[in-house]
């Protein structure tokens, strides 16, 4: 079995490594444009360029090191270079855990007033402020899935009230669910705190928008960890300095890095983080990807297909 490797910025001998582990007869090399054509039966990628699948013309399947497939789905002519070829996504493979600690310091460095209380003891006053109460707070949590569910979880375990949202119903115990365009207004109108969590598809690019924070409860906070391009940067920008929102954390952004320069760069009411709200771990995501390749070799159904018509 032949397999093609592609992760620009990500180590690649650990990916070598493990994925040679976990399939020790695989014969398994790393693209480059400069590397010769050898045509491969599976590509494992991370953002590749459509000069990759070009090349390759024996794919049975593309594995992507991510959740959120997009950056495969949205290469130039993706439709004519894949054609039938199934995009898998990783399911969780230890990111979900990661997104749920990531939201819930978000949540708390907002609710609990850690920033006010590192600026007092900076300045050594030693002051307390109000407690919290949770009521006040209910999070309202944009898509239910593998990790947005985990993230759901964790918050009303905290005995916040949580609110979800997702395109088809998903009941959840302890969690208000929410489904589809027609009840979208409803979770925003319940929800303070607004979690994305959705993959970027055509129905979701833009939602966190004026519009959306418009329908929010009171003096809301934004926390995006699923892709820049949800957001209407302009839209947050204003409805910050409006007070229609009192803060956002985002840990993804539509140019990655961050250009120098930005706005969001020295806001003080945006907290950042460089797309590190759940890593891609190198050993469980080889060893899923090895399961489902052995699976596909022995003619056994495997879950993470993405439905290309629904875009995730
Ligand atoms: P997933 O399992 O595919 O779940 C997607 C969820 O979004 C599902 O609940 C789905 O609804 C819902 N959804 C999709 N389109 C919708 C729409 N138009 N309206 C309402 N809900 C919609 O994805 P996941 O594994 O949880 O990952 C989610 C995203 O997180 C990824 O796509 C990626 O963008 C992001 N992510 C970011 C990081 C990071 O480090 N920042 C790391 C990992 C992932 P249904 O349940 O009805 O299908
Ligand atoms: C990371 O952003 C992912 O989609 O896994």
């Amino acid at each position: 079995m032949k397999i093609v490797f592609y992760s620009p910025g990500k180590k690649l001998q650990p990916w070598l490594d493990s994925l040679s582990a976990n399939l020790p007869t695989a014969d398994i090399w790393a693209w480059s444009p400069q590397c010769a054509v050898r045509q491969a039966d599976y590509a494992i990628v991370w953002a590749p360029p459509a000069e990759l699948f070009a090349q390759q013309q024996k794919l049975k399947a593309v594995f992507n090191i991510g959740a959120g497939a997009d950056r495969v789905l949205r290469i130039a002519n993706a439709d004519a270079l894949l054609g039938g070829v199934p995009v898998v996504r990783l399911n969780d493979a230890g990111m979900a855990v990661q997104m749920a600690e990531y939201v819930c310091h978000a949540l708390f460095r907002h609710t609990r007033e850690f920033a006010a209380y590192e600026a007092h003891l900076r300045g050594q006053h030693w002051k307390s402020l109000a407690a919290l109460e949770r009521a006040n707070w209910p999070v309202g949590v944009m898509g239910l899935g593998a990790i947005g569910a985990r993230v759901a979880r964790a918050v009303a375990g905290f005995e916040y009230p949580v609110h979800g949202w997702s395109r088809t119903a998903k009941p959840m115990a302890g969690i208000t669910t929410y489904a589809g365009p027609e009840q979208f207004d409803a979770f925003l109108a319940a929800t303070r705190v607004l979690v994305c969590v959705l993959p970027l598809t055509p129905a979701t690019e833009g939602i966190l928008n004026a519009d959306t924070f418009g329908k929010l409860k009171p003096n809301s906070y934004l926390i995006n960890v699923a892709r820049g391009e949800h957001l209407a940067e302009e839209d947050l920008l204003l409805a910050l300095a409006a007070e229609n929102l009192a803060g956002a954390t985002l840990d993804v952004f539509r140019d990655e890095p961050l250009p120098a320069g930005h706005p969001f760069w020295e806001h003080p009411k945006i907290t950042l983080t460089p797309h590190i709200a759940a890593i891609t771990l190198v050993e469980e995501s080889a060893a899923q990807i090895a399961q489902k390749i052995r699976a596909m070799e022995t003619g056994r159904p495997i879950d993470g297909i993405v439905e290309r018509n629904r875009g995730y």
